[in-house]
């Protein structure tokens, strides 16, 4: 959670590190603050809210500097409020410090500095840190990069933070463990970040700084790495391939409806280069290396959170139906705490939109000490899930900005079909024309979801219907169980209607109870080979006088009868119709958070980069 950026060099850094910060908003965003280091003194600038307020706060101040940083926080410890948020300041105000993460000894750390009369403005882990890196300087007569190292060794938890001091105002000091950290290299300028997108306009050459890594960047042109042990690391330059218009509105009212439409695109891309109808031909690349162990895996286990779980959920659909291979799914964070048993012939696959979740990053970590072989499901090139698994396959969805996942849900399901299919016809569970004939549905898909998005205008019709309701209900089975999960998720994320997602079947066993005429039910009733069982399961609704959205497959005239309202999408495998009817879904909630006049983009709470467990 919460975004980092910092500059250090010739031009004035305000400017940067708050085009930077907005850039970041969607990690974080309730409470945000600037610190300029100019003539020997630190400026500091913090506001509750947005990026905007602190803008509008600094708006007649003195924001000049060639050194600065800035933070957007999602609170951990604290209320969001203008105290709380970072940067954090020394006693002596020499230091400043931004964190993203958490201190989880900074209990014990603030009662033994409280005794050394240290005295703390904020309820934050963060300002422990901060205090902590001047005592030990002061007390050991260290220069700053030497006290933060030696301070890092005593804290516990995960962090990302940049350090600044009035004593030497030429450099800067970042680290990380556990929270991400890139370090951008200008030319006479450097940079760090959270993530590569406050980077990307000024320089493509960073580094991804690895956990317990220490980087000091100078004004002079230099930039060291050690480790928190004290070896020295030669930094690994890599290219960025980024473009700057990927992250940018493009004539779309917010991030999500340009997410949205980008799903066509962003299918395709997850498809291209890896399969080839006309020859029948499927490739994944990252998988080659574990081709044996794949091949011979007797069972395989799936981790995630949030939307990516829901992916993952239809990856146990997809790898039990095509691939005949057992497969569990695992909230990462269930996974991680209860012991779970692990063979060292499982296939363990991560999937992560940000590739930063500490709960999935946390699973892996203990599904590699237990020997297994670990896949990622990744969309950010370069992010810690990648790095830390054994193999894996990129999802290509582009930068996804809007905090509720799209169109990186829609990549993940494009490749998990992808490894699938690819499994299957390596061990020989589908023969070469049944692949074919998926790869030429595949090749299908996004020309379908280009029609799908035509049901745009009605969404909105539908919105209406249901924008004024406490609650709702999603309904599907089998392929279309994960999506209805799916989209109860986005509709509670944006538009903070409470509403269920379970499987149609299930509903007779309880939630039937909460149905009435107010009751909006949405149920996805494609044709797959349990439409007639959803058929009956609408009657049940219906006799009970809840009202009916139902999504159809097109042409179908059954559903459409007993439907208050219907959304139709056309015809594919229903082993492919994640990829469909998950769109109408994604559209009806993003136009009920704006009746509802909710903030789609950065909905309460919430943020896009869960780095804290
Ligand atoms: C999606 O709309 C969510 N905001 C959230 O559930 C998200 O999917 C989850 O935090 C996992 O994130 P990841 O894919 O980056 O690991
Ligand atoms: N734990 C810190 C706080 O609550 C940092 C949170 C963040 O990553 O934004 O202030």
């Amino acid at each position: 959670m919460c975004g980092i950026v910092a500059y250090i060099g010739k031009k004035e850094a305000y400017p940067i590190v708050i085009k930077g910060l907005e850039r970041l908003e969607y990690r974080g965003y309730d409470s945000a603050g600037v610190a300029l280091l100019k003539e020997s003194k630190i400026n500091l600038f913090k506001e509750k809210g947005k990026v905007q307020d602190l803008k509008n706060k600094a708006a007649n101040e003195d924001v000049s500097g060639t050194s600065g940083m800035g933070h957007t926080r999602w609170a951990t410890h604290g209320e969001p409020n203008m105290v709380n948020a970072h940067p954090h300041l020394s006693g002596n105000g020499k230091i400043a410090l931004i964190h993203n993460g958490i201190i989880e000894n900074y209990a014990a750390l603030k009662t033994t500095l409280e005794s050394r009369g240290h005295v703390f403005q904020s309820d934050t882990d963060t300002e422990v840190l901060v205090h902590l890196i001047e005592e030990i300087q002061s007390k050991n007569n260290l220069d700053l990069a030497e006290a933060v190292r030696i301070s890092l060794g005593e804290v516990t938890g995960a962090y990302a933070i940049v350090v600044m001091s009035t004593d030497e105002p030429d450099i800067l000091v970042g680290a990380r463990k556990g929270s991400p950290m890139v370090v951008g290299i200008g030319k006479d300028e450097f940079f760090m970040a959270s993530d590569a997108t406050p980077i990307i306009e000024y320089t493509k050459n960073v580094v991804y700084l690895e956990d317990e890594e220490i980087a000091v960047i100078n004004r002079k042109g230099k930039l060291s790495i050690k480790t928190i042990s004290n070896e020295d690391v030669a930094p690994a330059i890599q290219e960025l391939k980024m473009e700057i218009e990927a992250l940018e509105k493009g004539g779309y009212d917010h991030y999500m409806l340009k997410e949205i439409f980008e799903q066509p695109r962003s299918i395709y891309d997850s498809m291209r280069g890896r399969i080839d109808s006309t020859k029948g031909d499927i490739h994944m690349g990252g998988l080659e290396e574990y081709r044996n162990t794949l091949m011979n895996a007797k069972r395989i286990i799936v981790v995630a959170c949030g939307t990516s779980w829901h992916a993952a959920l239809v990856a146990e659909y997809l790898f039990e139906d095509l691939a005949r291979i057992p497969t569990e799914v695992e909230y990462a964070s269930e996974f991680r705490y209860r012991n779970p048993v692990i063979y060292e012939d499982d296939v363990v696959v991560a999937i992560s939109q940000s590739g930063e979740t500490a709960d999935t990053l946390a699973a892996i970590e203990l599904a590699k000490q237990k020997g297994a072989t670990v896949l990622g499901v990744c969309n950010v090139v370069g992010s810690s899930i990648p790095r830390a698994t054994h193999a894996g396959a990129y999802t290509h969805a582009g930068p996804e900005i809007g905090v509720a996942s799209t169109k990186a849900f829609t990549a993940q399901v494009t490749v998990l079909i992808q490894m699938a299919l690819w499994i299957a016809y390596n061990r020989g569970a589908i023969n070469q024309a049944k692949l074919t004939r998926y790869l030429v549905e595949l090749e299908a898909i996004p020309a379908k979801v280009e029609k799908t998005l035509k049901c745009a205008e009605y969404a909105k019709e539908l919105a209406k219907m249901i924008a004024s309701s406490d609650n709702a209900l999603y309904l599907g089975r089998g392929y279309n169980f994960p999506i209805a999960l799916e989209g109860a998720l986005k509709l509670k994320e944006i538009s903070y209607i409470h509403a269920e997602g379970y499987p149609a079947a299930e509903m007779k066993h309880g939630p039937i109870a909460l149905i009435d005429e107010n009751m909006p039910v949405i149920v996805l009733a494609t044709k797959n080979s349990q439409y007639e069982k959803t058929v009956s399961n609408i009657q049940e609704v219906k006799a009970r006088k809840g009202k009916i959205f139902a999504i159809v497959t097109k042409g179908d005239t059954e559903v459409k009868e007993m439907a208050d309202y219907y959304i139709q999408v056309p015809d594919c495998p229903e082993e492919l119709s994640p990829l469909i009817s998950s769109i109408p879904l994604q559209l009806i909630s993003y136009e009920v958070a704006l009746l509802r006049e909710c903030n789609v983009d950065q909905p309460r709470n919430l943020a896009k980069s869960v780095t804290v467990e």
